[in-house]
């Protein structure tokens, strides 16, 4: 049986991650279509709800709603009475008013969409709670790399290296239990201050070697370094941080010569990754983005409708 909700990759086990990635296989078929746009969720309604900003993440859940023909009532923090001082509970309440049947959550403060989900009998998708956990950014970077990695034989014996700020990284997080559960081994690199020791665990190495993390990767994901999260003082200088941690054409070169460059966006160009990089032919950046839709339909399908 699907979970009940999806806020962490942990409640999914490989059984239902497979089950998910088939299914976004039938919905990649649906978006390649000139219609795209098939019945499967009539009737249903979903509501999201985003206390911090995103495009990728909401823009994408909302396509593949209505590309499944459910409604979509929509919440953005910034232009509700939340600014007139409704607590979280109360807009939970008026929004559940309108008799949402599913809410994609994303919100600045880690375990929010686990207490939503203690608050409403509607399904609850995890889109991002603080540093904590982002598990459709990971479900559709899993499926991606499965997708696009040349002779794709599984995820055991492939390494995944992730660069950058891994200290406020949900998508560090969410990845590195994804992966590591699919049977994958993961590398978090960034400077000393950005890596919290906590997250070594058998099959996560951590390592503030650049080289080191891209030696022999699959594919080599860059982070962005999330200002808004973070303190001053933990980085010497942005020069210097480029220098060190910026995925580069050189650092590629240590790489598996089919490595994929990855990020989950938004990117800061010749920060965290070199622009070149970003749109050369390993890049599979957009086809993250492309892979969400799919990902996100399956996982709306999955929630509401059951397995396929
Ligand atoms: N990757 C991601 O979550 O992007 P957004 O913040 O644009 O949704």
């Amino acid at each position: 049986m699907t979970p009940t909700h999806l806020l962490d990759t942990q409640d999914w086990s490989v059984a239902d991650v497979t089950a998910l990635f088939n299914t976004a296989d039938v919905m990649a078929q649906v978006m390649e279509r000139t219609i795209k746009k098939v019945p499967a969720l009539q009737g249903f309604t979903v509501g999201t709800l985003f206390f911090e900003p995103s495009t990728r993440t909401r823009l994408s859940f909302e396509r593949a709603a209505r590309a499944q023909s459910a409604d979509v009532v929509s919440f953005a923090a910034g232009s509700s009475s939340l600014s007139k001082g409704e607590s979280l509970k109360d807009t939970l309440r008026t929004v559940d008013a309108m008799q949402a049947d599913l809410y994609v959550v994303r919100h600045a403060v880690s375990g929010v969409p686990h207490q939503l989900a203690r608050w409403t009998d509607a399904r609850i998708v995890n889109a991002g709670d603080g540093r904590r956990a982002h598990p459709t950014q990971a479900l559709l970077d899993a499926y991606t790399f499965q997708k696009n990695f040349s002779g794709f034989d599984g995820f055991a014996g492939k390494k995944l290296a992730i660069v950058g700020d891994v200290l406020h990284s949900r998508v560090a997080r969410s990845n590195a239990e994804l992966w590591t559960k699919l049977g994958a081994q993961v590398t978090l690199c960034g400077p000393r201050t950005l890596l919290p020791p906590e997250l070594e665990q058998p099959n996560v190495t951590l390592t503030t070697n650049i080289r080191e993390a891209a030696e022999g990767a699959h594919a080599v994901m860059a982070l962005r370094l999330q200002g808004e999260r973070m303190q001053a003082g933990l980085l010497p200088s942005l020069a210097e941080y480029r220098v060190r941690f910026g995925v580069t054409e050189q650092v590629m070169a240590h790489a598996h010569p089919d490595a994929l460059v990855m990020h989950p966006g938004p990117i800061n160009r010749d920060v965290e990754i070199s622009g070149a990089l970003a749109d050369s032919e390993g890049s599979v950046i957009e086809a993250q983005v492309a892979n969400g839709v799919s990902v996100r339909m399956a996982v709306l399908y999955m929630l509401l409708v059951g397995r396929k």
